[in-house]
């Protein structure tokens, strides 16, 4: 496995190989999620790329920027092992000059649910999926589905600048009692571990509803929010596949979101159905 830290090195770690490139984007401390990403990117193409960058500009001032989890040697042997050909690790340097341009993202989707209780941060995490598909020019990137609006927004980008990449979109890796996993969980003490099983236990309400034939998103929301209604819920929202809230569930185009803090940590889930 090469170790690239800047454009010019991963450029020239690509020259010596030759076919489809599929592309990682994490930021590191990496679980069986971002494990599961990169066995499909393996699977489905002749080069595979990961990067792992703690991107400063989608952390809002007084986010966990400077206690975000880093897990550099474990993270190289995970790629290893992984298959990764070419790890892209650059430092903040490497990424970002002074008085940048950036990219926004867009009014409604991106200032909504996560953009709306993040504000700014949906800018950043476009601005660096940009700089980094530019660097590594992949085929194919996979991107987590649990983090659906983020996914959404990015497949968007790609389509209003034309570019020639195809976003796959992963679906959500689960511990085995249904815990989504997350960099964010190694914040959780053993109590609050066991809280944040409120979330994915609301969501499987919500799919049990809605194959009894319960369709109608207050019902829905009013039954998850019992559940959660211990931990100080931040949003439970019901959108279709572009982000717009609906009032009847539709089967195939459809995503019931939740975010809540559990202690100090803010958790988000979803399922697409
Ligand atoms: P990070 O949180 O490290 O996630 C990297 C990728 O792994 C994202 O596409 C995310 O949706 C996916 N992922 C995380 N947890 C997952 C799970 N339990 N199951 C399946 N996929 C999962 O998302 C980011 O980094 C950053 O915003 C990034 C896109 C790299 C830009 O900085």
């Amino acid at each position: 496995m090469i170790i690239a830290r800047s454009a010019q090195e991963l450029r020239e770690a690509l020259s010596t190989k030759n076919g489809s490139v599929g592309f990682v984007p994490t930021m590191g401390a990496l679980h069986i999620g971002h494990r599961t990403l990169i066995e499909r990117a393996r699977r489905e193409n002749d080069v595979v790329v990961v990067s792992i960058f703690v991107n400063p500009t989608q952390f809002l001032p007084g986010e966990d920027l400077s206690k975000y989890p880093r897990r550099e040697e474990a993270d190289f042997k995970i790629c290893e092992l992984s298959g990764v050909d070419v790890l892209f690790y650059p430092d903040v340097n490497a990424m970002y000059g002074d008085d940048e341009v950036r990219i926004v993202a867009p009014d409604v989707r991106g200032y909504i649910l996560e953009g709306a209780s993040r504000p700014g941060h949906f800018d950043g995490v476009l601005t660096v999926v940009m700089k980094l598909l530019n660097i590594v020019r992949p085929a194919r990137a996979y991107f987590g589905k649990k983090d659906a609006q983020q996914l959404v927004l990015i497949t968007q980008m790609c389509e209003n600048f034309f570019m020639d990449v195809t976003v796959i979109p992963c679906d959500t890796v689960r511990e085995n009692d249904g815990l989504a996993l997350s960099s964010r969980n190694v914040y959780l003490s053993v109590s609050e571990r066991n809280d944040a099983l409120k979330l994915s236990a609301s969501l499987k309400r919500s799919t049990k509803l809605v194959m009894q034939g319960t369709l109608d998103a207050c019902t829905i929301k009013e039954q998850m929010l019992a559940i959660l209604e211990p931990l100080d819920v931040e949003y439970v929202a019901i959108v279709n596949r572009s982000f717009e809230s609906i009032e009847q569930v539709i089967i195939g185009n459809t995503i019931i979101l939740v975010a809540a803090r559990v202690g100090t940590t803010r958790l988000i889930d979803n399922v697409w159905m």
